[in-house]
């Protein structure tokens, strides 16, 4: 008998690392989620000389940091994943990570990865490991190439935390990458001001300063409509449609929500938030703010993301991503609904154990029953909004037509008794000049109308 073992080539390293998370923001924030679910409050992400190659990326954070066994029988091992989805941490959070392959394409985009930690469990404790991609390009398996976990001491005043440093990177990083990169660590936590257990990543750079100067602005308070559409821990909906000051307009139950099947939804509890804003310069000349702000706004942050237990998950919301398919519904009936350019949302999704499961590649959620479900919920509501606002619409506009001929009715009234009041000779002529007009405004309103008017039934209406 000959025994034999699987093993792996070093080339898994790539499919596993670039391969499958090819973009540059997605790996850095697969590194900030990392720094949440290991309790950071603060996690900086600083970017040195990356518009040219050989440039390099550092993330700190004041989390937990691993002890040695964490880097050996953790960091170090791919594939498989300490955290338990249904498990809180000590700060309240549910981990974002489950597989244990997150930070693999982060690192890989240097040539060298180095990692510092302090962790919690070792007051004094600091240990260093350097990753240099270079050996295992020389190698053929990947356990042949030896690594070294440096322990030193640290100054009690050093607090806890962790910092990866990817030095001698690949490729450059565009402006535009670190635009979006910007945007995801701003979006991350949310712009919607509820996150409640303090964490703050921030990106070390100009765009993420403007950026964050214009999320403070938090124009939902000047939506011109608020629909919040809930499902509960039963999986029966509900919804209302807000307006701009936070008066109830319509509201509808699961039975008109759930369309023909009336059965529960089958989905985690959920809220979904929409702010449409009618982005006409002639409706906000009424309001105080500013309408160049709230596109700006808009265009940064519009969109509808999601948030599972309190994170982002991309790319709901992203530019150009419209799972909810609003631009669609829009060009085919204009009035009355929203779409990604004058809208912002949110489904906020309470989903501990991660009954929606994200794809390994970070494309978004696999689309399982539970999320094409939660689809059809927030598609429903949009639907049902759009119906009672359309319905609102012809209503208003009904009540303008019907009302036009009860006023010409009424001025008919009053303009004869005037001309009745005048001297006998001025009488006449007035009279006929009177009755001229009234027939071209006859001709002018429709005929339905002047019809009603000509037999006396403006006042059944
Ligand atoms: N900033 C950090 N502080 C403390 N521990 C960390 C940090 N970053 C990574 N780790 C440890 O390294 C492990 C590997 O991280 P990685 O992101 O690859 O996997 P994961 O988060 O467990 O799962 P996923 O692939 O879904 O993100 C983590 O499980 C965690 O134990
Ligand atoms: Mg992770």
């Amino acid at each position: 008998m000959t025994s034999a073992r699987i093993r792996f080539a070093t080339d898994i390293l790539r499919r596993l690392g670039e391969e499958l998370n090819p973009s540059i923001d997605k790996g850095i924030l697969e590194l900030v989620k990392n720094s949440y679910d290991a309790d950071a409050i603060n996690c900086t992400v600083e970017l040195t000389n990356v518009h040219a190659q050989g440039g390099s990326v550092t993330i700190r954070d004041d989390g937990l940091g691993m002890a040695a066994t964490d880097i050996k029988e953790g960091w170090l091992v791919l594939g498989r994943s300490s955290k338990d989805p249904a498990q809180r941490t000590d700060l309240g959070r549910f981990p974002a990570g489950s597989k244990g392959l997150g930070r693999l394409a982060a690192l890989r985009m240097g040539r060298r990865a180095m990692l510092t930690t302090r962790p919690v469990t070792e007051k004094d404790a600091e240990h260093n490991l350097l990753i240099d991609w270079d050996a295992f390009s020389h190698t053929s398996l990947v356990e042949d190439v030896e690594l070294a976990i440096e322990t030193s001491s640290r100054s009690p005043k050093t607090t806890r935390g962790t910092e990866i440093r990817i030095e001698d990177l690949r490729q450059p990083i565009t402006s535009r990458q670190v635009h979006r990169l910007a945007r995801e660590i701003l979006m991350l936590a949310g712009p919607f001001g509820e996150d409640t257990t303090g964490f703050k990543p921030r990106l070390i750079a100009p765009e993420f300063t403007d950026m964050e100067r214009l999320v403070s602005a938090k124009y939902f308070s000047e939506a011109d409509y608020h629909l919040v559409a809930k499902i509960d821990s039963d999986g029966r909906g509900n919804a209302e449609v807000l307006d701009w000051r936070g008066a109830v307009l319509f509201s509808a139950n699961h039975e008109e929500l759930s369309g023909s099947h009336k059965v529960p939804f089958k989905c985690p509890p959920l809220t979904f938030d929409l702010w449409h804003y009618i982005l006409g310069a002639t409706n906000f000349s009424t309001k105080k703010v500013e309408y160049r702000g709230v596109k700006a706004w808009i265009r940064s942050f519009g969109g509808v993301h999601i948030y599972q237990n309190g994170l982002r998950v991309t790319p709901y919301g992203d530019p150009g991503n419209d799972w909810l398919d609003m631009n669609l519904s829009r060009s085919r009936s204009p009035e009355e609904r929203p779409s990604t350019n004058n809208s912002i949302g949110r489904v906020l999704l309470s989903d501990p154990g991660q009954l929606l499961v994200q794809k390994t590649d970070r494309s978004g959620f696999l689309e399982t029953d539970s999320f094409l479900e939660i689809r059809a919920f927030a598609q429903a509501a949009l639907d049902w909004m759009a119906h009672r606002r359309l319905h609102e619409a012809e209503q208003r506009r009904e009540k303008a037509r019907s009302e036009a001929p009860q006023q010409t009715a009424a001025s008919k009234i009053s303009l004869d008794h005037a001309v009745s009041k005048l001297p006998p000779s001025q009488r006449e002529p007035i009279k006929k000049a009177v009755a001229q007009a009234w027939s071209s405004v006859d001709k002018e309103i429709n005929p339905l109308a002047s019809h009603r008017l000509r037999h006396g039934h403006a006042e059944e209406r």
